[in-house]
């Protein structure tokens, strides 16, 4: 089968294709074919090793010390249909229309990969692409769950920054769904796209600083990180919650002592998805609740094409390596 193998750490060059044995699953897992996958920040930040040093040496030692050993082949989220199911799998079976987190075993960019039936595999409602459902898991939980973290109600006021990346499209979205009252900032680029998706109000920010004015919100959302955190907290309404979906060591700390200190609460969450996740995102998006923003699609065999565009900065939404024919449903 095609594979796209991660052969060192650094540059999109070192994601190349090659022709490598259709895996076997073993009795507890599905073989999928797999349709959709995508290309995001973190699938970037994970080929380049770019991540602070306490995740670095971890991730070197699972994937491999000098270069990616054990861990060959990147892709994190992949929709598809099984192929094959193991004696001992009983949740699916082949046929199945499927989308997963293939999490931390990766291995979306190939023609197969095996799961285990355990793993977070969800059902394709037939509405929804294999592209579409490809870019629910990490995005969407990510979204839903910090939201739910931030306990949003309807009427609130939310100010989503990096409205236009993969987390930030699902966040403008379900806090809409929640009722809430969405001001979403990105690049001049993305306005349209924001306001298309339901924000009440967009912010440029190459134009306008958030933190100038004195418009204040009941919660912040940021997958940004690059706005002082100081300032952040200061457009906080009391009992405002800041949810930072890209913390680094030191909002870490200054967060921890935020809501020991005030009456506002920065939240960081690890967020692993979940099946209920998945079906309870994908379910929005079969009744049109919500959108999957989809920008450009990437055959397998250019995935290194997707991530050079990804680290462009310049993607709207979510960027798809689409591994068999597009308007496969
Ligand atoms: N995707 C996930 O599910 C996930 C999960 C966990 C953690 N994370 C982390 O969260 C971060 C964001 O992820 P993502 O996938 O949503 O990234 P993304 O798709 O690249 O979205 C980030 C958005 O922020 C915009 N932006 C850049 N600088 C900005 C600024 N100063 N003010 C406001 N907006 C700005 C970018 O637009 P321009 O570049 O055009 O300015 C882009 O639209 C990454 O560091 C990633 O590792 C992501």
């Amino acid at each position: 089968m095609k594979a796209i193998i991660w052969t060192n750490y650094g540059s999109p060059d070192v994601l190349q294709q090659q022709e490598i044995a259709k895996p076997i699953p073993k009795e507890n897992e599905l073989l999928i074919k797999t349709h959709a996958a995508t290309a995001f920040a973190g699938d970037c930040e994970l080929r380049r090793l770019d991540l602070p040093l306490i995740l670095r040496i971890p991730l070197r030692l699972y994937a491999g010390m000098i270069k990616p050993k054990r861990i060959q082949i990147l892709g994190q989220e992949l929709s598809g249909v099984v192929e094959a199911v193991g004696a001992k799998v009983t949740k699916f079976k082949v046929g199945d229309a499927v989308f997963a987190s293939a999490g931390l075993n990766f291995g979306a960019y190939a023609e197969y990969s095996c799961l285990s039936e355990s793993a977070v595999i969800a059902h394709k409602p037939a509405n929804l692409s294999f592209a579409e459902a490809a870019a629910i898991p990490t995005g969407g939980s990510e979204a839903l769950h910090y939201l739910r973290a931030g306990k949003i109600q309807t009427g609130e006021t939310i100010l989503v920054n990096g409205a236009g990346g993969s987390i930030g499209t699902f966040v403008v979205q379900l806090a809409k769904h929640f009722g809430a009252i969405v001001t979403a900032v990105d690049h001049t680029d993305k306005q349209e796209l924001l306001h298309s998706i339901g924000a009440d109000k967009v912010i440029d920010y190459i134009r306008e600083d958030f933190a100038d004015s004195d418009q204040k919100y009941d919660l912040v959302f940021d997958s940004v990180g690059k706005n002082s955190f100081s300032r952040c907290v200061h457009v906080l309404k009391p009992n405002g919650r800041y949810l930072l979906a890209s913390p680094n060591p030191r909002t870490r700390i200054q967060g921890r002592r935020i809501s020991r200190s005030s009456n506002r609460k920065v939240i960081i969450e690890t967020v692993e998805p979940t099946i209920e996740d998945l079906v309870y995102l994908a379910d929005l998006v079969d009744k049109g609740t919500i959108k999957v923003v989809i920008d450009k699609r990437f055959p397998l065999e250019q995935t290194a094409e997707a991530h050079r565009y990804v680290e462009t900065g310049k993607k709207k939404g979510h960027v798809i390596v689409q591994v068999t024919h597009p308007d496969s449903h």
